[in-house]
């Protein structure tokens, strides 16, 4: 046993999948969280508390079509993008076949030999294609238990020849789920758009030939899970990114600085505001700091559909949200594109300092 823990520990490319495979009784140094940053499940931790009493926002969004019920909607997204940078969405017109089959593809394409996968393994943040574990396994100083195949998924003729070609549904049935969701996600940003007071249009071409990346993310069971984390605290750097979990284990943080979890709803979906999002929106919005959790007993699978404005356009606060009444106002953050965020965390360690810190004006 001895033996096994210190092979696994040489390798410089060891998956989680691999890890929970061998039936490992402990998880190895590298994934032991300082204490401060231990998940504390179901207890308190330093001033950090998870809580399941705050009730977060579920909106049906069925009801936008409806003439007579659209500002009504509008007012709950506005409302849950103030508050907590995030809501779940029920009838959102994803049929549930195509989210079955694409889980049913991630799952087979986990399963897969290691052999298999490392066809796709990269540390370089800017390929288009990349199979992984932890966020980085070349540079964490830490280790998180998730193994991950993230893809560009818009235009989906561009990439999709790039994707696993192994197994063979998958290509077909990811696909179609990443053409919904982008679908999908370019009526939650007329909408939110709207709820900000713009144009519904605003942007509309820059986000119609703009970037999705795909995370398909796998945490196996973990036999530590109060010591380890799928994910480390973070926000997105989307405008917006549209999740897709089989079960629970994501937890956002809200305004007092406590952990939340976020409920299972079967046929639900998850919108997080990205950081995109909180430059466009001057700060009236905030992008969700979040994070996920592992358990002892389930595999945990989660598409996360990140999109964005084309690689290298720059995303600046709109004019209308900086001067409001006042023509002379300034604003609150400087413009970035997707591009600068990789090149940001190829080279700095952005657990440390969150990129949007680094891109906030300081008020005078
Ligand atoms: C991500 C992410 C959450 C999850 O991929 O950026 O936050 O539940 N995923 O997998
Ligand atoms: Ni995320």
């Amino acid at each position: 046993m001895e033996e096994t823990k210190k092979s696994l520990l040489d390798d410089s490319f060891t998956s989680a999948m691999t890890l929970t495979n061998s039936g490992v009784p402990q998880v190895p140094d590298r994934y032991v969280l300082p204490p401060s940053q231990r998940p504390a499940l179901g207890s308190t931790s330093l001033g950090t508390t998870t809580t399941e009493t705050t009730t977060l926002p579920v909106i049906d969004l069925s009801l936008l079509h409806q003439p007579s019920l659209r500002s009504r909607v509008i007012h709950e997204i506005n409302m849950a993008c103030k508050e907590f940078g995030f809501f779940q969405v029920i009838n959102h017109g994803i049929p549930s076949s195509v989210v079955k089959d694409a889980l049913d593809a991630a799952t087979l394409f986990f399963d897969l030999p290691v052999e298999e996968k490392m066809r796709l393994v990269s540390a370089n943040v800017h390929e288009p294609v990349r199979y992984g574990t932890s966020l980085n396994h070349s540079t964490d100083r830490v280790h998180y238990w998730r193994d991950f195949i993230k893809h560009y998924s818009h235009p989906l003729p561009k990439w999709i020849d790039m994707w696993p070609s192994n197994p063979p549904c998958y290509k077909e049935k990811v696909g179609k789920y990443a053409e919904a969701t982008h679908v999908l996600h370019k009526q939650l940003i007329e909408a939110i758009a709207e709820s900000l007071g713009l144009e519904k249009n605003y942007l509309q071409e820059e986000i119609e030939e703009g970037s999705q990346v795909m995370a398909v993310n796998c945490y196996p069971a973990c036999p530590e899970p109060a010591i380890a984390l799928g994910m480390p605290p973070h926000s997105d750097f989307s405008s917006l990114t549209i999740l897709l979990q089989s079960s629970q284990g994501l937890q956002i943080m809200d305004h007092n600085k406590n952990w939340v979890r976020v409920p299972y709803i079967e046929g639900a979906l998850i919108v997080q505001l990205g950081d995109q999002m909180e430059v466009m929106s001057n700060g009236i919005y905030k992008s969700v700091i979040h994070r996920v959790t592992v358990n002892k007993d389930v595999r945990r699978l989660s598409f996360a559909s990140l999109h964005s404005l084309p690689l290298h356009k720059k995303i600046s606060p709109a004019a209308k949200l900086v001067n409001g009444n006042n023509d002379n106002a300034e604003p609150a953050y400087g413009e970035f594109s997707f591009n600068d965020f990789l090149e940001y965390i190829s080279s700095n360690d952005f657990i440390q300092q969150r990129f949007i810190d680094t891109i906030k004006k300081s008020s005078p």
